[in-house]
């Protein structure tokens, strides 16, 4: 099956991307991922200058299943890449010729500096990378200097940013979204008007894993403190499927979404492609899987094609969209399939009358 997609014409041999993150922090990760057999993949975002940037450890928390013990949840205080721009450069350049098929997407943030943003967008387009995402959405750390997030939740900055760039970029500019916001269509439609012509979907979800109670800290701490950080991996999932599915319906037809949060298999990747996103990008899902979980994702993704006969991707690509509704409208439906007796039924005086576990059963879809 050929898995290949176009978009803001780059042609990616297939959806699956590595999200920005420790997947592609060097050009050797990079590399590995290609020969795995990913389509593409965002870079871990990268600045003017790395030495502002500095790790602390421990920076991951892990929320675990109470019964089987899988990781559910993952927070991160991780900030963008510490590495320098010039090692980065280089890199960019090599990955590029040795793999000019694979689709390279360098992921940048700036202060809030015109200068810096268009220096800094100049430098990587000269490597020959394909596109570029806009990071608007790190949660946390890099928000002290007014980057990241910062800019994200506020689309009077999204859009001034995002014009920036498109003034001197040649090649597509993708805008990455926070989601620590109420109404997500505003940033985004911000960058559109900036010149963005893809849109990406979610970064990390403003969090605090858990406190520990022998020591009373919030986790993860670092000498015996903590900072809230980004929540993501597969509880995130449902969030990150509303805020694409709102752009899907609310951007104009020739934005592209890039669906990001909580993938980890095939199953997880088609809901976002049914939901209106060209690719997806995963990050969480390849720091506990390997990068060979590619495989699965084409195989599931493949089978699932066949058995209901989409002839491509694209063909996918915002199928499930036209189901949504309103309530009212779901209350009209019901009536109409002359089901209205159902809701009747299912008042909420009734729940008095049997236990509060059987009755939350009996009103569950799945
Ligand atoms: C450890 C870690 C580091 C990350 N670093 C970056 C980054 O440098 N730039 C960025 O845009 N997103 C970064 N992200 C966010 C991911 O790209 C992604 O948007 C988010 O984690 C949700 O997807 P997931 O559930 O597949 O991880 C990072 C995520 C994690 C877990």
């Amino acid at each position: 099956m050929d898995l290949s997609i176009t978009v803001n014409g780059i042609k990616f041999p297939n959806p699956f991307l590595l999200g920005s993150g420790p997947p592609g922090t060097n050009a050797r990760v990079l590399a590995k991922s290609f020969e795995a057999g990913w389509g593409g993949a965002v870079a871990k975002t990268v600045s003017l200058e790395s030495a502002k940037v500095v790790n602390v450890v421990p920076r991951y928390g892990k929320l675990r299943s109470r019964s089987t013990g899988e990781v559910i949840g993952f927070e991160n205080i991780e900030l963008i890449s510490d590495r320098p721009i010039e090692v980065w450069l280089q890199e960019f350049r090599e990955v590029k010729k040795e793999y000019p098929n694979n689709v390279l997407i360098a992921s940048i943030m700036e202060e809030y500096e015109k200068s810096r943003w268009q220096e800094l967008t100049k430098m990587v387009q000269d490597t020959g990378v394909d596109a570029f995402e806009l990071n608007f959405s790190c949660p946390h750390g890099m928000t002290e200097r007014k980057m990241g997030s910062e800019m994200g939740e506020h689309p009077d900055l999204t859009e001034e940013v995002t014009s920036w760039v498109t003034e001197v970029a040649k090649i597509p500019v993708w805008a990455k979204m926070t989601p620590n916001i109420t109404n997500i269509r505003e940033p985004a439609l911000a960058a559109v008007e900036g010149g963005a012509v893809g849109i990406s979907a979610i970064n990390t979800i403003l969090s605090v894993i858990g406190v520990d109670l022998d020591t009373l800290r919030p986790m993860p701490t670092v000498e015996g403190h903590a900072v809230p950080g980004g929540y993501s991996c597969q509880a995130v999932r449902p969030i990150a499927l509303r805020m694409v599915s709102q752009l899907a319906l609310g951007l104009p037809k020739d934005v592209s979404i890039s669906g990001i949060g909580g993938i980890e298999n095939s199953h997880d990747a088609l809901q976002f492609f049914l939901l209106g996103s060209s690719t997806v990008q995963i990050c969480t899902g390849v720091m506990l899987q390997g990068v060979k979980m590619v495989d699965e994702l084409k195989e599931g993704v493949t089978k699932f094609m066949t058995d209901k006969g989409f002839e491509s991707v694209q063909e996918m690509v915002g199928k499930s969209l036209p189901y949504f509704s309103t309530h009212m409208d779901l209350v009209q439906k019901m009536k109409a399939a002359k089901r209205s007796k159902a809701g009747e039924a299912s008042r909420d005086n009734e729940w008095a009358q049997k236990d509060i576990t059987e009755k939350t059963a009996e009103l569950t879809s799945n």
